[in-house]
């Protein structure tokens, strides 16, 4: 296979997925994420829309700054002050794109813009031209292209590339399209689209229909070059095409697309967790390559089939996606050397530090659990991680609860200044009388709006993942905490919020108002 034969993987957790509801992140979360995206392999990280807040821009900074590998691209409208920020964001980038997008369907030309065509194809050349001038790297999208006029796709596609697009990305912003449909639009615009060689084709599907990683398929059999797509295909409203999903197609049906992706596959399954972890968004049990049950085999048949030859049933080995078929894996006579190429082989590297970190989180959990599985193990490294700085911690808790009765908790949280404050909460329920607990010892006041718990793995002493959602000001936060105890997971997981809370308070106390930084909060608008 040739040059021609690569297809560039482009990553748009960080932007498409980041900006669905439930999946918000930290900048400490965006930068993991982006760091394990640089060791997935991906090509291109679009790290943000760095005019829709001054978080955004810092996010999209901090990624240019400290991730290398990946091209480093921030998104923009077709607007001079929007360009200008996206091009400051990725500045530290070792290689930036800028990309812009402008809406050219016939709905979106007349409802949302109030433009003409001319008016559309003036905007978007100005738009690649502004962004040319920053940055040799420039992406142009056409929003809503697949229920765009293929002959006025044409035309703007073509005075883009004139303007100096290096890229163009054809997205089905609604996730209307359907492959027939999708592979007559690559065909069209490469056949009427003067200068079409000059440029990549790309394609961003949204899943709408359930159809993004099929339309996404199309394209590539017809043509593009780089495909959009987010980890478990989280993104706005069904989500976009989901990453591990469209690589191992790829990988697995080579012979039949005859391309390849840069992707290292067995960093699909760790880099999902990772994502799932952060966000809190739970990935299917039957979510094809990364959910627990896509490598499962229960029925007789299958199991018989498997114990002869495994491609009876398997099309991929679990191994490629970073899947180890281990179950039964540690207890509380396992030493520090297993549990460390435990880790490992689970697909992490840990520091030192870290590493003995998380050993004394199993320690722990090994007395109170008989047997320790794979996910167990991961939980632990996910919920250790980024974690050390925490203000708050819990110390001790004691819960009374009565049928009929109101429930009781006494608890005791320690600060890292040496304080260490008690506090009761009588509640509708232990998790309730717990949480007005940790207000009064913290003196906080929250909204709560959520809280679930999820097992994650099986027995009667499994780990629970809490995971709640919370406002204070006028912001929401998630907080996600895994232990065997659900009171003492959802304390933890509030904790994480206040401990997020009282540090950004420090940081803008400690920070005067930035000038530079204002001016740019200034003049973002809300994201299209
Ligand atoms: O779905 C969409 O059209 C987009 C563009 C900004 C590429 O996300
Ligand atoms: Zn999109």
């Amino acid at each position: 296979m040739g040059i021609d034969d690569r297809v560039l993987i482009f990553d748009t957790t960080l932007r498409d997925g980041e900006q669905s509801p439930g999946c918000s992140m930290t900048q400490p979360e965006k930068l993991r994420v982006a760091k394990a995206l640089a060791e997935l392999g991906v090509d291109v990280i679009e790290a943000g829309f760095p005019a829709a807040s001054k978080g955004d821009f810092e996010s999209v900074n901090a990624v240019a700054r400290e991730v290398r590998g990946p091209i480093i691209a921030a998104l923009a409208r077709c607007a001079r002050e929007d360009i200008e920020i996206a091009a400051k964001a990725i500045a530290p980038a070792a290689h930036g794109r800028l990309h812009v997008f402008l809406a050219t369907s016939a709905i979106h030309r007349e409802f949302k813009l109030g433009m003409a065509r001319e008016e559309i194809v003036r905007r978007a050349v100005q738009g690649v031209r502004w962004a040319r001038e920053h940055c040799a790297d420039v992406e142009f999208s056409p929003e809503d292209a697949s229920r765009t006029e293929l002959d006025f796709l044409a035309e703007v596609v073509e005075a883009v590339i004139e303007a100096g697009a290096t890229t163009i990305n054809i997205p089905d912003t609604v996730g209307y399209t359907v492959p027939d449909e999708f592979a007559e639009v690559f065909r069209y615009l490469r056949r009427n689209v003067r200068g079409i060689e000059k440029a990549r084709l790309s394609v961003h599907c949204h899943d709408d229909l359930g159809l993004a990683v099929a339309n996404s398929l199309t394209a590539v059999a017809n043509g593009a070059r780089q495909v959009e797509c987010t980890i478990n295909g989280i993104g706005e409203r069904a989500g976009n095409c989901a990453l591990e999903e469209v690589v191992m197609a790829l990988k697995t049906r080579e012979s039949h697309f005859k391309c390849r992706t840069n992707i290292n596959t067995t960093r699909l399954y760790p880099t999902s967790r990772l994502v799932s972890s952060i966000t809190g968004v739970a990935v299917p049990r039957n979510k094809a390559i990364v959910g627990e049950n896509a490598f499962a085999h229960e029925s007789g048949i299958h199991q018989h089939g498997m114990l002869k030859n495994a491609q009876t049933y398997e099309i991929m080995r679990p191994e490629d996606v970073g899947l180890l078929r281990s179950s039964l894996v540690l207890g509380k006579h396992s030493g520090r050397h297993a549990f460390r190429e435990r880790v490992r082989s689970l697909g992490f590297e840990l520091e030192e530090a870290e590493l003995n970190r998380v050993f004394e989180g199993f320690k722990a959990l090994a007395d109170r659990k008989k047997e320790l599985f794979d996910g167990d193990i991961e939980a632990l490294v996910l919920n250790a991680e980024g974690h050390e700085s925490s203000p708050w911690s819990l110390a001790a808790f004691e819960v009374s609860s009565r049928f009929g009765e109101d429930a009781q908790v006494t608890l005791t949280l320690r600060h890292t200044d040496g304080r260490e404050v008690s506090a009761n909460g009588r509640g509708d329920g232990p998790i309730d009388a717990a949480f007005k607990a940790v207000e009064t010892a913290t003196a906080l006041t929250l909204r709560f709006r959520k809280f679930e718990v999820r097992a994650l793995t099986v027995g009667e002493d499994a780990q629970a993942e809490a995971v709640i959602n919370v406002e204070h000001g006028n912001r929401s936060y998630r907080g996600v905490a895994v232990s065997t105890n659900i009171v003492e997971g959802g304390v933890n997981a509030l904790l994480e919020v206040i401990n997020r809370i009282e540090l950004a308070q420090r940081n803008a106390s400690r920070q005067p108002a930035n000038a530079d930084r204002d001016a740019i909060a200034g003049a973002a608008n809300p994201a299209a």
